[in-house]
């Protein structure tokens, strides 16, 4: 019998509507549109639901148009077979939530008269009022999505105003929400119109011209000159020069940043999936981190945005963060409170901005987040500012919004992450938060020099374990995924630390094979989730070191062993009475307490690859999601 799901929401008050997408456009000296669909296909992780393209063609003096529902590679053939073509051009995939994944919901979307093209990231909330108020005028809409509004704003403006700028400074004063947009229209082909709020937007000034993306990764290899536009700015760009400004319309200086990549990080080199080389790039990328950490020194706490004092004076500490970065956060808690002794608060940030809440004195609240952009986290770091709350982030992105808005920052060195699934980032911000909270230790007088030390040959152990782990089990996990795909639901358990870590086990794999899975607390079994164990429900244990917590595994693999569950077991070396009543076991080295979930992550994220990869998922780019959730 086929499994059904039934999915209820509970909504308070209102539905958020969100759509993460990503934009790439140019104006230059070089013909435009295949070098948009070049640039555009690195930011696909971004949204995949529908892509499209506007230029502004050189034969026809129009503005064209070509978009189609799903991947990026369709409107490749499209625009193949279409003659049009022009040194002005935008671009965009999109993630679908306001109107269904159709032709007619992608972008770009244009005016009535098809002289102003526009493609956008973000949501308006507004856009039921505004688009009142331009029915009442007039104007028709041929879309369910939001974004047409902003074309008929703008096109209002500019018919008003016959002023790019006058026209967008307009528009941006009535909208609200994440409003990042680029426009083109036929009047104006030399420029192109910009906004950024809320949804990030970078320009790339090189030779040939200008590089508008939602993230450099897209023209890393054309430049790395990047101006970053300011929160809530509009820009007027031309093939040689960028003009920005507020919302009031004063001019805004043009500082650019140096960001350096590596071309290499945006190919997939001989691997077959983006997961699967961030999966296996996780030793180096630990290591990297803490060489990077090792050299900080005292400028630690400085970009921390703290003094030495206020390090050794802190009262506790707050975590937070959505999906894999808050199970992160989780696992962080047990090192802060355990090593650096330091009362430790995790909150999840979807939820916890609609919370009552009195931010204690004295507490650092660190925001824990990969891209930078997930904006429920950049929301509830506004918020904990509002009650002056101290606030740092530990990220993978130095030019991200959260560096920008927190009061310091340390990074994670685990290098662009492409694929959906965060694997390496995980594994380092793991690395990130034990790191601190040694520091932390070694700063308040709890550990000495040669401790602190210790922690970072610990960390670089464990990422050897994790690398050779997996070597050791790849032919065995290639052998198993198999039996564990024919499953629709798997149950991950875990104590103490290892718990948040079964929450990220059941996390990855829900999301790149669509098999549901939960993450459960070992001990609460026994209080109701044990109907779930029979023969259809395979259980994934993680297991611990500490003797006691131990204990209480093998007690609850018993416990499903004696109702016929199929027990498969992440298992450390000696822990023979749990690997004798596993059905299935990888066993893992011995490391230093409270590192367990970091020495299991690479088999971790591997079995669920390789699950994913049995059933021809599109893991890179899992069905629904996107990387950077950039609204609420
Ligand atoms: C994890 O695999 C997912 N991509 C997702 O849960 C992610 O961790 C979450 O959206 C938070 O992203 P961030 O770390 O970039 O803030």
């Amino acid at each position: 019998m086929k499994m059904k799901f039934l999915v209820l929401v509970l909504t308070i008050g209102y539905i958020h509507l969100t759509h993460p997408c990503s934009i790439f456009a140019y104006i230059g000296t070089k013909l435009a549109k295949a070098h948009v669909l070049k640039c555009l296909a690195r930011l696909e992780y971004r949204g995949y639901d529908s892509a499209g393209f506007a230029c502004f063609d050189l034969v026809t003096n129009d503005i064209v148009v070509l978009k189609k529902p799903g991947k990026i590679e369709k409107l490749k053939e499209l625009a193949l077979k279409s003659p049009c073509d022009g040194y002005a051009a935008i671009g965009h995939t999109r993630w679908a939530t306001h109107g269904q994944a159709t032709e007619l919901n992608a972008h770009p979307h244009t005016n009535n008269d098809n002289t102003f093209a526009l493609v956008h990231n973000g949501i308006i909330e507004n856009h039921f009022q505004l688009k009142q108020q331009l029915l009442q005028k007039g104007y028709t809409f041929k879309t369910e999505t939001d974004t047409e509004v902003m074309v008929h704003l703008l096109d209002a403006g500019i018919k008003e105003t016959g002023d790019l700028k006058e026209a967008a400074l307009k528009a941006v004063n009535q909208l609200k929400g994440a409003c990042t947009f680029v426009g083109l229209h036929k009047n104006f082909s030399d420029t192109l119109v910009v906004a950024r709020q809320r949804a990030p937007l970078c320009i790339g000034i090189a030779e040939d011209g200008m590089h508008i993306a939602s993230d450099f990764l897209a023209f890393a290899d054309k430049t790395n000159n990047v101006f970053f536009l300011p929160e809530r700015s509009i820009a007027l760009v031309k093939a040689g020069a960028i003009y920005s400004f507020d919302y009031e319309g004063n001019s805004l200086p043009i500082e650019t940043k140096t960001v350096n990549l590596q071309p290499s990080a945006y190919e997939k080199l001989d691997h077959e999936h983006f997961m699967l080389k961030e999966i296996y790039e996780q030793r180096t990328a630990i290591e990297r981190t803490v060489s990077y950490y090792n050299e900080l020194g005292d400028e630690l706490w400085p970009q921390l945005g703290l003094t030495k004092q206020e390090a050794r004076d802190l009262a506790s500490i707050n975590l937070f963060g959505c999906g894999t970065s808050w199970h992160a956060a989780r696992i962080g808690q047990f090192f802060f409170e355990s090593i650096a002794n330091m009362p430790t608060a995790v909150h999840l940030a979807s939820e916890f901005r609609y919370m009552k809440f009195f931010a204690p004195k004295d507490s650092l609240f660190i925001a824990i987040s990969q891209s930078g952009e997930t904006a429920d986290t950049l929301e509830l770091i506004r918020y904990f500012k509002q009650q002056h709350a101290r606030i740092a982030t530990l990220t993978n992105v130095e030019t991200s919004s959260i560096v920008r808005e927190a009061d310091g920052y340390l990074l994670i060195k685990a290098g662009p992450e492409i694929a959906v699934a965060s694997t390496k980032a995980f594994s380092t911000q793991l690395t990130g938060l034990y790191w601190l909270a040694h520091r932390f230790a070694l700063e308040r007088g709890l550990i000495d020099e040669v401790a602190m030390r210790q922690a970072e040959h610990d960390l670089c152990y464990v990422a050897q374990v994790l690398e050779q782990t997996i070597e050791q089990y790849e032919v065995n996990i290639i052998a198993d995924a198999p039996y564990y795909a024919q499953f629709q639901r798997l149950m991950y358990l875990g104590r103490h630390v290892t718990y948040p870590f079964a929450l990220e086990g059941a996390l990855k794999l829900k999301e790149i094979s669509y098999i549901f899975a939960q993450g459960y607390p070992a001990g609460e079994l026994k209080h109701g989730s044990i109907a779930l164990v029979d023969e259809h429900t395979p259980v994934i244990l993680f297991s611990h070191q500490n003797q006691t917590i131990y204990q209480k595994l093998v007690g609850n693999a018993q416990e499903v062993k004696a109702r016929n569950g199929h027990l498969l077991v992440f298992a450390f070396e000696g822990q023979d009475e749990l690997i004798h009543l596993a059905d299935k076991v990888y066993i893992v080295p011995k490391v230093a307490p409270l590192l367990e979930p970091l020495a299991m992550t690479g088999l971790m994220q591997f079995f669920a690859y390789q699950i994913a990869l049995v059933l021809g998922r599109d893991i890179d780019k899992p069905r629904n999601l996107a990387k950077a959730v950039t609204v609420e």
